[in-house]
């Protein structure tokens, strides 16, 4: 006989993949155990990248898609950009946020009404408009049928090697009685911190990559800088450069990386530079930082390249969100705190570090037998 619990992994969660980048919600919900259904992105080039690697190209504009013509799915995700807040907030409620990426979330949730969501955005996003984008948001999801709250959640403190803070907020479908209370039964639990495991010295290749070399003036830039902050080298850690002007440049110098932005794929000397190895950072470096699996390929050697992997997600973190919404959803369904229980697994056990893979990212076939849809 045929438990409950085969059966749902005979029949993973479904979920629908928002502002999906280049998949990096879609690996992290795939490792908890869900099937993406339905993807959508607008950007053709994080779209050829994705197809690369999942086998299709996602549906393009959000805005022109029909809640109808969206699957009936379990889970929502989506990163939704950031930039369109500026008319949310002027007045209270959801009429607010029309025009706003964030409004097409809301209208999908409150026609398709799946079982629960996780959004991520930028950490500014909860002082934005004195947070008044915040609450309106937060009131909207309530309005569409919602519980839900919300963490910033740094990426360093979950297993990352990257100093990502980011905003991530989980919701479920009132009717599933679901609350964040730990004294709740049926209690969302969001992660807890822990030491880092990998660090950059893990990710960083120590062989010649002359292709990403810097230029002389950015060079003796950086150099500059460093003298004159009296920074001196550091066996356990790299330093790694980033924003070199003339008159100003940043270092840090820990087990982590910098916040690895879309700005890196804006040109000039926005890639961080790893200063004793007088290079840039590469794609499958940059991958790494975000915990990308070691399959996941990108072109190499491309602005485009470093600024689809700035936007996308710290995969384990999110990976942990969805590990644990899964549970609670495994939970709420068989009433079974126990089953529930057993979910969960060995998070990052895919992470994947230095090896010879470097350069030739390409050369990876896709992984379709993992990620048909
Ligand atoms: C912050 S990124 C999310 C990246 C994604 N979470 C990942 O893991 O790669 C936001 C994405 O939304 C896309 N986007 C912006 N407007 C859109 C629209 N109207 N329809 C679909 N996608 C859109 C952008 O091109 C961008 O790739």
């Amino acid at each position: 006989m045929i438990d409950q619990r085969d059966k749902d992994t005979l029949n993973p969660y479904k979920f629908i993949d928002l502002f999906a980048g280049i998949g990096g919600f879609r690996i992290a919900l795939e490792l908890a155990g869900g099937k993406c259904i339905f993807s959508s992105e607008i950007d053709k080039a994080a779209q050829q990248t994705y197809q690369n690697n999942f086998g299709k190209k996602p549906h393009g504009d959000i805005t022109q898609i029909e809640a109808h013509d969206i699957p009936n799915h379990d889970i929502l995700i989506g990163g939704f950009p950031c930039q369109a807040f500026s008319i949310a907030g002027k007045r209270q409620g959801f009429e607010d946020t029309r025009g706003t990426l964030f409004f097409e979330v809301a209208r999908i949730l409150k026609e398709k009404q799946p079982k629960a969501f996780i959004l991520e955005n930028v950490r500014g996003l909860v002082s934005h408009n004195k947070g008044k984008t915040l609450k309106t948001i937060m009131e909207v999801l309530d309005s569409v049928g919602y519980t839900a709250n919300y963490r910033c959640l740094n990426a360093k403190n979950y297993g990352v090697p990257q100093n990502r803070d980011r905003w991530y907020c989980i919701g479920f479908r009132k009717d599933l009685n679901v609350y964040f209370d730990d004294h709740q039964v049926n209690a969302y639990q969001f992660p807890k911190a822990r030491p880092l495991t990998t660090t950059l010295k893990d990710i960083i290749e120590t062989k010649p990559l002359t292709q990403y070399g810097m230029s002389q003036t950015a060079s003796s830039h950086m150099k500059n800088h460093y003298k004159l902050k009296g920074l001196y080298p550091s066996e356990d850690q790299y330093t790694l450069a980033y924003e070199i002007r003339r008159s100003r440049c940043s270092f840090s110098q820990h087990q982590y990386s910098p916040c690895l932005t879309a700005k890196m794929g804006t040109g000039g000397n926005n890639i961080p530079v790893i200063f004793e190895l007088e290079r840039k950072l590469t794609e499958r470096e940059c991958l790494r930082i975000m915990g990308f699996p070691k399959w996941f390929q990108i072109e190499p050697l491309k602005q485009s390249s470093y600024k689809q992997i700035g936007n996308s997600v710290a995969i384990p973190v999110v990976e942990q969100l969805a590990k644990e919404l899964i549970r609670v959803l495994h939970q709420t369904k068989s009433g079974n705190k126990q089953a529930g229980n057993a979910v969960t697994t060995n998070v990052m056990s895919y992470y994947h570090v230095k090896d010879d893979d470097c350069v030739d990212v390409l050369n990876i076939g896709p992984q379709m037998d993992l990620f048909s849809e």
